[in-house]
């Protein structure tokens, strides 16, 4: 694993977001620690082994669960420590359910006629970013760096300082950022953009949220003054400065990679595709979410076996869904509608010996899930909208016989990302997803190899760590209250080597 270069922070590194990487259900005999599944607990988790510092977040469940006998479990096998912020079942319900997932996640991914723009929903969201504020500031020194990640906590920066934080803060935001026309719709516009324009670094995914953010900056926030730079910009607004750069997320290719050559998961993966009598395996693995355009995928699937019959028998979908916010009525509908397409699906293409499409409703184990990223012959990774989807880079590190094809969004980070050799569609558009997929079924090895091959490389170059690195180094040394525990310009330093680093990719 690459060293990640913080010799510009004195001291630790404090992560702080809504979701720790450890869940805690409760059971019949008790409660369980089980692994968070979403891209940010994976992508940090994987990118912060081996390193020191906090992670301060929520472990799912509420206070009554006792939590900390199971956190300090859970710490001892981590260089860092778990810290918990606990939930009670209202802020559950109108800061995560409410707020985030049904105003936010909704809006953020261009979707607002989801949204339910309930103001107590507002209120709750200021009182819990306010109490992980508290949280930070009773671990937090002035040598430290906190990154806080993710829409739930857009407002942490204004409540850190509020709580006595005097450390540099930092801001990534892992989903889309949207565009102006859609940005103003939301009632509470003008706080949020002050709010994060408190933190010292903000992040985002591709260039084109960070145009989002700043053109919404020029519609709504005018006296806010952007000044353009490479590889980041920075923005003025009153005494503050923050830069705003891009920092696309990726996976821990190594890790992967080396996990998916075990024999244990070559063996599982050969079973896996013996089991399916050597048919075309065509992948689909996400958390069920609206976001993630699995109705479109599976009508996409059904018109390839209108359209192309020969296929019939020869090739067969799996999709696996994790399940996600289920409280939430969006996600309760988002199930049944897509169980009812894939027994529709089945009822009418099923013949003795094949069944089309496999519908998987659980969190697989990691070694289940490397098993059929590599037993796949074709990874259909169809976003609607997504920040980067960190399957589609977890299929391909995991390819390591480069003889699967990558179908991927346009609507997602890793499309644009991926496009030298992965096949890009629009998902809307089920007849060029059809086609993709049949052109993939029946692409040359060559050409598969060559295009895996490429995909590898820049899956392996864009990885975890060059993600961590990359945003610690935007640190200006000016940053708020933590100037003192830094080597003045030496984040200056970082930043010529990173565009010379960038540069050269
Ligand atoms: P998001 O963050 O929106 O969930 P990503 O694709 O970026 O989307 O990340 C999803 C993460 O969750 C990946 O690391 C993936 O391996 C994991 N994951 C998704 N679905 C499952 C599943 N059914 N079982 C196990 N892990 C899953
Ligand atoms: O990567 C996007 C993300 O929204 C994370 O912020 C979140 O933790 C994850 O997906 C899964 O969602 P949830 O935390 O609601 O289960």
């Amino acid at each position: 694993m690459t060293d990640i270069k913080t010799t510009d922070i004195k001291g630790r590194v404090i992560n702080v977001s809504n979701r720790l990487p450890i869940l805690i259900r409760k059971h019949a005999g008790g409660a369980r620690v089980e692994r968070s599944s979403g891209g940010l607990a994976t992508a940090l988790e994987a990118g912060w082994r081996d390193r020191p510092g906090v992670w301060i977040g929520w472990a799912g469940g509420t206070p009554n669960q006792h939590v900390d006998p199971l956190l300090i479990k859970a710490s001892r096998n981590r260089s860092y420590t778990l810290r918990s912020v606990a939930l009670t079942e209202e802020e559950i319900a109108k800061f995560y359910s409410g707020f985030a997932n049904e105003i936010i996640w909704p809006l953020f991914h261009d979707m607002p006629s989801r949204c339910n723009f309930d103001p107590e929903y507002w209120e709750m969201y200021q009182r819990v970013n306010r109490k992980f504020g508290k949280v930070t500031a009773e671990t937090a020194t002035e040598d430290d760096f906190v990154w806080v990640h993710d829409y739930h906590l857009m407002l942490t920066a204004d409540a850190m300082r509020q709580a006595g934080v005097r450390a540099p803060m930092g801001f990534f935001l892992h989903i889309p950022f949207p565009g102006p026309d859609v940005f103003e719709k939301l009632p509470w516009k003008y706080p949020i953009l002050k709010s994060l324009l408190e933190f010292d670094v903000i992040g985002f995914q591709s260039d084109h949220d960070r145009g989002n953010f700043t053109s919404c900056l020029e519609r709504l926030l005018p006296e806010a003054v952007i000044e353009h730079g490479s590889p980041h910009l920075q923005v003025r607004l009153e005494a503050r400065r923050t830069v705003v750069g891009t920092f696309p997320i990726g996976v821990d290719f190594e890790e992967f990679a080396q996990q998916a050559a075990r024999p244990e998961i070559e063996a599982h993966s050969a079973e896996i595709r013996r089991r399916l009598s050597g048919d075309v395996l065509v992948l689909g693995v996400d958390r069920l979410d609206y976001t993630k355009g699995i109705p479109e995928r599976l009508k996409s699937f059904r018109l390839l076996l209108r359209r192309f019959p020969e296929l019939r028998g020869h090739i067969t979908l799996v999709q696996v869904v994790v399940p996600s916010r289920e409280e939430i009525p969006n996600y309760k509908h988002l199930r049944r509608e897509v169980e009812l397409l894939v027994s529709q699906i089945n009822g009418e293409f099923t013949e003795p010996g094949w069944v089309p499409v496999h519908y998987i409703h659980r969190n697989l184990g990691r070694e289940e899930l490397l098993a059929y990223y590599r037993a796949a012959d074709i990874g259909l990774v169809t976003p609607l909208k997504d920040g980067m989807n960190l399957v589609a880079k977890e299929f391909c590190a995991a390819q390591i016989d480069e003889r699967g094809v990558l179908i991927v969004s346009e609507f997602a980070g890793a499309g644009p990302e991926l496009r030298s050799g992965a096949i890009l569609v629009n998902p809307n558009d089920f007849a060029e997803v059809a086609q993709a997929l049949h052109d993939a079924a029946h692409m040359p090895v060559e050409e598969k190899r060559c295009r895996m091959r490429l995909l590898r490389e820049i899956v392996k170059d864009h990885s975890v760590q060059r993600w961590i690195r990359s945003f610690l180094q935007a640190i200006p040394a000016t940053a708020a209250g933590g100037s003192k525990g830094r080597v003045p310009g030496l984040a200056l330093v970082c930043d010529i080597r990173m565009a010379k680093r960038q540069s050269s990719v």
